[in-house]
């Protein structure tokens, strides 16, 4: 699992409005079982990576290679995880899920696809709600229809928007430790946007530092190299835990802004800069 031909391979994307370059160039890998997180302030450009990636969007040059294949368009291979649920309101939780892996496994008999869609919200904690829609869901619960939506699916790739962004805090924090468990447990390649940087460092291995839009790039790579499992409540007693924060907050609060459209004297757009914050 070498950054040289990682799973996920991002390469010179760059994309652009009339008149406004969201960002230009990016080049960066995802490994495979590896959690890559996407940290930048509002407005950078991260939702139009993330779209690009999903192959909901297009870039303007570039290109994206999964498992060796240029993206042409979105695919089951790259499930997605919405910040908002994104769930079909007629349909039972049960049946949301089975019609995702109906789509993907077209030979399943209805049986066989209720029991994985079962197993799948079990998974979750939701067995009990199997049968309920939508409606009669909280928002958390919504959430964690998609989350077992998405992971059932085994995709080659899990991508999410700032999926918890609009639970309360306590709810949040729950779903982070699950996203966090069933990832490791599938050993599931995932690339997250947040601009949570406890969220970033509780779940990813890698974090990608953009920086300010328009016209952003990535500006380093910073290697998350506290030990698992990690969760919510043990994070900050983690050794490393303060100099990684610290790191990221100081890169959020000054340098996002200095170096846009403006890196840093030997910045390689190819082999972005890697940093491991001393403990
Ligand atoms: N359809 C569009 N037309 C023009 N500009 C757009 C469009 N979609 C996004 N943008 C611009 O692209 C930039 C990045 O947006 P986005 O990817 O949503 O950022 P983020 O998710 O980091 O907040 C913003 O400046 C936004 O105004
Ligand atoms: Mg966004």
């Amino acid at each position: 699992m070498s950054d040289l031909h990682p799973y996920v391979s991002v390469e010179a994307v760059t994309r652009a409005y009339p008149g406004h370059t969201v960002f230009r160039d990016l080049w960066f890998g995802v490994n495979r079982g590896e959690f890559v997180c996407l940290v930048g302030h509002s407005g950078c450009g991260k939702t139009t990576v993330l779209n690009i990636l999903a192959g909901l969007d297009k870039p303007d040059s570039g290109g994206v290679i999964v498992d060796g294949v240029e993206i042409n368009g979105p695919s089951l291979d790259r499930a997605v995880i919405f910040q908002g649920h994104a769930l079909m309101p007629w349909m039972t939780a049960e049946a949301n899920v089975a019609f995702a892996l109906s789509c993907r496994h077209k030979g399943w008999s209805k049986p066989q696809l209720r029991e994985a869609a079962r197993e799948a919200l079990e998974k979750v904690g939701l067995g009990a709600a199997a049968n309920r829609k939508p409606s009669m869901l909280s928002g958390g619960m919504k959430q964690r229809v998609g989350i077992a939506r998405a992971l059932a699916l085994a995709p080659k790739m899990l991508l999410m928007d700032e999926p918890f962004s609009a639970l309360d805090a306590l709810t949040r924090g729950a779903l982070q430790d699950e996203v966090s468990r069933l990832v490791q447990e599938a050993n599931q390649t995932a690339f997250m946007i947040t601009h949570d940087v406890d969220e970033a460092i509780l779940l990813a291995d890698r974090i990608l530092l953009m920086t300010n839009g328009p016209d952003s790039h990535v500006a380093e790579v910073v290697q998350n190299t506290l030990p698992r499992p990690r969760d919510r409540a043990n994070l900050h007693k983690l050794p490393g835990y303060h100099a990684l924060r610290d790191h990221i907050l100081e890169f959020l609060l000054t340098r996002s802004r200095e170096l846009r459209g403006n890196p840093q004297p030997g910045w390689d757009r190819k082999a972005l800069p890697v940093v491991r914050p001393a403990a």
